[in-house]
């Protein structure tokens, strides 16, 4: 079926002339983001995104709450009763003595300067987090960073097939970006809330530049023009192919799929044997300097561009092979995630770009995306979208007839040192992927209705599994992270809803110990859901403890103070290593997320609940001896499990 041509008919022109749609999109997202060049001028803008009452994102002002900044006496009582379970009874008294120190002497300085920035930037974090989650981070992006996403298995199979698809994600992913371009979006909210969109703005044509100390974004919005090409990789080498003629009108598939075989295809038969894109794995401070000298040379320098600009990359990968160690699943989760090391698809894939689709040989397929410009749900939407689809069959048929660019094959010239980059980050990959275990899970006995039907929060449900499973297989209560999102402000991005807290850790402790009843243990996890939902709703209101220390720890740092001891002390260190990272991303569709833990002794666990099944991946290190996501994943099942034998005979909460 053919896209709509109406959906199209705006595109020639904004893509010829980088005309008003295009500018106003990019306005919004220029509007909206405090990094934006000094040089760009807010009244040029057309300003943010605007709700319409159709619940619609059209470009115009969003007028979102701004963040608060919590009260400092209340983070502070909430930091000592979330270290409670992770601290000494020692540990637990100095860290009092401290806290109250530091709200009687430089906690108020510090919040009174945190204050006065919340008044001046359209939101006091989003700088900060960008810098410090992500932009000054001098670790590799795959893996820990960039997370992998998994779509269902398509029936296809072999090279001529695979082109096939690739056309297919290809023309549905320009679908989707012209909704983006013509609004037609609909607006994330929770519950009535509507949700700041500025994200989506973020993805097509966006590139991490890596630079020594701090990489930077290069937006696509901020082009002059919207980018006419993408990039495909195979067998490590890159090709810029064209995907709307000299009009706008984007190529059909068989278009796409007559340049891939006419093109693509012949000039990538061999592996290439020198695959730069493998460096855009290695540290980013490494990688920094190889990109340096590679854009000395003007050649080299006009393929990095090509690559930068591309609205996104899709990657040909070879076939893969695994023993019985992985299923189908497994490894569809490492060629996301970081491609399967050098041998396999690592060095067919430009780590810097934000979004960038990967194409099995086999019906596996996924996108591994550089997180720094957006959060899982917008990326999980534009996953969606292509399944959706695919469900209609419905991708571009029409033919563009204006004429169109050429393919081009990226050349780069290279020289022996920049060949030891590659043979030292291909050693590193080898050792990053072979490390990292990757087990994708389905939990089939209920999703999210069984806890709906206790009247519970499904997440916060799924949760105190977490901390069950860990606490049954480590005997401590792991600090945990969850991503709760602050897109209800201005310019949103997250902060973390944590475990352990007091009423978790006697639910866990209670179970394992195996003294108690199940009416008595049902009261404990009811309890143990009610606290975490508590928080998640506190933490979406912007009210969490962890942003607000790094706040506080940011302007410290800023202003040349002396670091409070707060910051230094035996608590605020455990609380920092997040034993156990999870994010949920939910989806319409049977999607599945990955990333790998935040530390060699960790787990990273995400998650998505549907109505009837739970879907995860949950990753470890095999480097570490006391941790495996397979044991985890079964442990989770027995909690899981287990949690609906206590609560159903257990019973209601009895009236206390
Ligand atoms: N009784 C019955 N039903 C309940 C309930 C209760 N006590 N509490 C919640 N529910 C229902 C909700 O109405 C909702 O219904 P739906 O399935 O029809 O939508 C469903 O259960 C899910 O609610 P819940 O499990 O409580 O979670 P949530 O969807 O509100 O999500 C967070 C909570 C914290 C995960 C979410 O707000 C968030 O911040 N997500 C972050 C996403 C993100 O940015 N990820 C980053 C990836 S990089």
């Amino acid at each position: 079926m053919a896209v709509a041509g109406s959906s199209y008919q705006r595109l020639p022109v904004l893509l010829k002339t980088g005309g008003r749609v295009w500018q106003a999109w990019s306005a919004m997202g220029r509007a909206q983001i405090s990094t934006a060049p000094a040089s760009f001028s807010r009244q040029n803008a057309v300003g943010p995104m605007q709700i319409q009452k159709s619940g619609m994102a059209t470009a115009g002002p969003q007028n979102l709450p701004k963040l608060p900044v919590p009260a400092l006496a209340q983070t502070v009582s909430k930091f000592l009763r979330l270290a409670k379970p992770i601290t000494s009874a020692g540990e637990l008294d100095e860290t009092a003595r401290i806290a109250e120190e530091f709200l009687a002497s430089e906690g108020a300085e510090l919040q009174a300067l945190l204050e006065q920035r919340a008044q001046k930037l359209p939101n006091w974090l989003t700088p900060w987090w960008l810098n410090a989650a992500y932009l000054e981070a001098r670790t590799p992006l795959p893996i820990v960073t960039s997370p992998g996403v998994l779509f269902p298995k398509f029936d296809y199979f072999g090279t001529a097939e695979q082109t096939d698809f690739a056309a297919k994600v290809i023309s549905a992913a320009l679908q989707y970006l012209d909704n983006m371009i013509n609004c037609r979006i609909p607006l994330d909210k929770a519950g009535n809330v509507p949700f700041d969109m500025s994200q989506y703005a973020f993805l097509y044509g966006t590139t991490r530049i890596p630079q020594e100390g701090k990489d930077r974004l290069r937006y696509g919005f901020q082009e002059k023009s919207l980018a006419r090409h993408i990039v495909i990789a195979r067998h490590g080498h890159f090709f810029n192919v064209p995907v709307f003629d000299e009009k706008g009108a984007p190529l059909s598939c068989s278009q796409i799929v007559e340049q891939i075989n006419k093109f693509v295809l012949p000039q990538s038969e061999s592996v290439n044997p020198h695959q730069i894109g493998i460096v855009s794995s290695d540290n980013r401070d490494d990688w920094a300097r190889v990109y340096q000298r590679l854009k000395r040379n003007s050649g080299n320098e006009q393929s990095l561009e090509a690559i930068e600009t591309a609205l996104f990359v899709v990657c040909l990968d070879k076939p893969t092979t695994h023993g019985p160690d992985r299923t189908d699943g497994d490894e569809q989760a490492r060629q996301s995630l970081h491609g399967g090391g050098s041998e396999s698809n690592s060095g067919n894939r430009w780590f810097d770009k934000t979004l960038q689709f990967v194409i099995g040989h086999n019906g596996y397929s996924g996108l591994c995306y550089e997180h720094t410009p957006a959060e899982g749900p917008p990326v999980a939407n534009i996953m969606d979208f292509i399944c959706d689809q695919f469900t209609a069959n419905s991708f571009t048929t029409k033919n563009a007839e204006a004429p169109f660019a050429s393919v081009k094959k990226l050349e780069f010239s290279l020289g022996d040192e920049d060949k030891e980059a590659i043979r030292k980050a291909s050693e590193k990959m080898d050792a990053a992927a072979g490390d990292v275990e990757l087990k994708a899970y389905t939990f089939k006995p209920f999703g999210k209705n069984f806890p709906k039907s206790q009247k519970l929060s499904p997440d916060s449900f799924i949760q105190l599994a977490f901390q069950l499973a860990y606490y049954r297989m480590h005997h401590k209560h792991p600090p945990t992270y969850e991503t709760a999102t602050l897109r209800k402000f201005n310019e949103g991005r997250t902060d973390t809803i944590r475990l352990p807290n007091p009423e978790s850790a006697a639910f866990v402790e209670a179970v394992v110990a195996g003294v108690e009843n199940d009416k008595r243990l049902a009261e404990l996890l009811r309890n143990a859901i009610e606290a975490h939902k508590q928080y998640s709703m506190e933490a979406m209101n912007g009210q969490a403890i962890d942003r607000h220390l790094l706040g506080l720890k940011m302007t410290a740092l800023e202003k040349g103070l002396k670091l409070p001891k707060l910051f230094t002390g035996a608590a605020y260190k455990k609380m920092q290593h997040f034993t156990v990272s999870t994010s949920q991303v939910p989806t319409r569709n049977f999607l599945r997320m990955c990333f790998g833990p935040s530390a060699s002794d960790c787990y990273g666990i995400c998650y998505n609940p549907q109505e009837k099944e739970l879907h995860m991946v949950v990753s470890a290190f095999f480097s570490c001896p006391e941790t495996s996501a397979v044991k985890f994943v079964q442990m989770l099942e027995m909690s899981l499990l287990e949690m609906e034998v206590i609560l159903t005979r257990g019973g209601a909460r009895s009236k206390l």
